[in-house]
């Protein structure tokens, strides 16, 4: 490893590109590295520390603020992740999968004296959390914004609600065979591999794109009848290239394996849920945010989801994720489905 980049070492590097930088996000960003590394740990020994397995909540499983089932790695992620960045002096306020409202942080209240900080994270604690008692990959999804609003005050819902394409970082952790950490602040995407003997991640993947060719589709196949019209047609023009069908149920795995291999990632609306499952602001924009800078293209049905005003917190969205010429053949097969259904 004599040369290689430490994550800390190639964020502070690249923070020399941005003018006027201050080196408050180069150390948000490897303080969210350092809950990754806990995270890990966790994760890696769950089958021996009785973590398997769901929350439960007087005597009841317990369930998150979207009625969902909590694991109770999904707890342990949350509380890992929230504490680092509220201990994080850069972070102004977090808004959490797991949590109903937004987590302020202020930093004069623990008698650090600095108020407010200017980035507010949106996160994704523990994504495909279902896999972990089956011991399949997981990972931890991120978005990154600055504030709109004045650092003397609290954050506020708008800080939050703001299109992808203005977040200034964004990324995701995939806790696999090996452990990675990939991100982007806007100038290409890069994938830093945890060495767990040294504690630290290392580049591995830099500068990633979506190959030219795409080998692979990610769909639940359960909802391929009743999704969005035309997307049962491109499903069937991706088998007819010679595409082949992967699907974790990890969006985190499902999304690195298409970055590295080429492919799509499709989560529609169906009849019975109009908006699909994911979330806007801790699923789908730090992706499209990583999307984009990697040569692909993420769409919410009819638009352009880099675009995309969110109107609420834990708001959920279809999410069509992938090498760009695939999704224009996606929209293309939506403009002219006449499918029977
Ligand atoms: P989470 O564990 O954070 O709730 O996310 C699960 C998500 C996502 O990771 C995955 O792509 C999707 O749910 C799978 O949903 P289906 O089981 O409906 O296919
Ligand atoms: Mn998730
Ligand atoms: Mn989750």
């Amino acid at each position: 490893m004599i040369g290689a980049n430490t994550l800390q070492e190639f964020v502070v590097a690249r923070q020399a590109e941005f003018a006027g930088a201050t080196g408050d996000l180069s150390r948000l960003l490897t303080d969210i590295g350092t809950a990754a590394k806990m995270v890990n740990r966790h994760i890696n020994r769950a089958g021996l520390s009785g973590i398997l397995g769901a929350q439960q909540h007087n005597g009841k499983g317990s369930t998150n603020v979207q009625g969902e089932a909590q694991q109770k790695l999904d707890v342990y992620a949350d509380d890992t992740f929230t504490r680092v960045l509220q201990s994080c002096l850069k972070v102004g306020g977090v808004v959490s999968e797991e949590q109903p409202g937004i987590i302020h942080v202020d930093h004069s209240k623990r008698g650090q004296g600095r108020g407010y900080g200017k980035y507010v994270v949106c996160i994704d604690p523990l994504d495909g959390s279902s896999n972990i008692d089956v011991n399949i990959s997981v990972g931890t999804i991120f978005g990154i914004h600055k504030r709109r609003s004045p650092l003397t005050e609290p954050a506020t819902p708008e800080d939050f609600l703001q299109p992808a394409k203005d977040l200034v970082a964004a990324g995701y952790v995939l806790y696999g065979s090996s452990t990675m950490m990939v991100y982007s602040t806007g100038c290409g995407v890069n994938g830093f591999t945890y060495d767990p003997s040294i504690g630290e991640f290392f580049l591995s993947h830099p500068d990633m794109k979506f190959p030219e060719k795409s080998k692979v589709y990610s769909m639940n196949d359960a909802n391929l009848d009743t999704a969005v019209s035309g997307v049962r047609n491109y499903i069937e023009s991706c088998r007819h290239r010679g595409m082949t069908a992967r699907y974790t149920g990890a969006l985190v795995a499902d999304f690195h394996r298409n970055l590295i291999q080429g492919g799509i990632y499709l989560y529609p609306g169906t009849d019975a849920k109009p908006e699909g499952k994911l979330r806007m602001l801790y699923e789908a924009q730090p992706l499209a945010f990583l999307a984009n800078q990697a040569g692909g293209s993420t769409r919410c049905h009819n638009h352009d989801l880099l675009h995309v005003q969110p109107t609420s917190l834990h708001q959920r969205t279809p999410l069509f994720t992938g090498h760009a010429a695939e999704i224009e053949q996606l929209v293309a097969q939506m403009h002219s489905a006449v499918e029977v259904r």
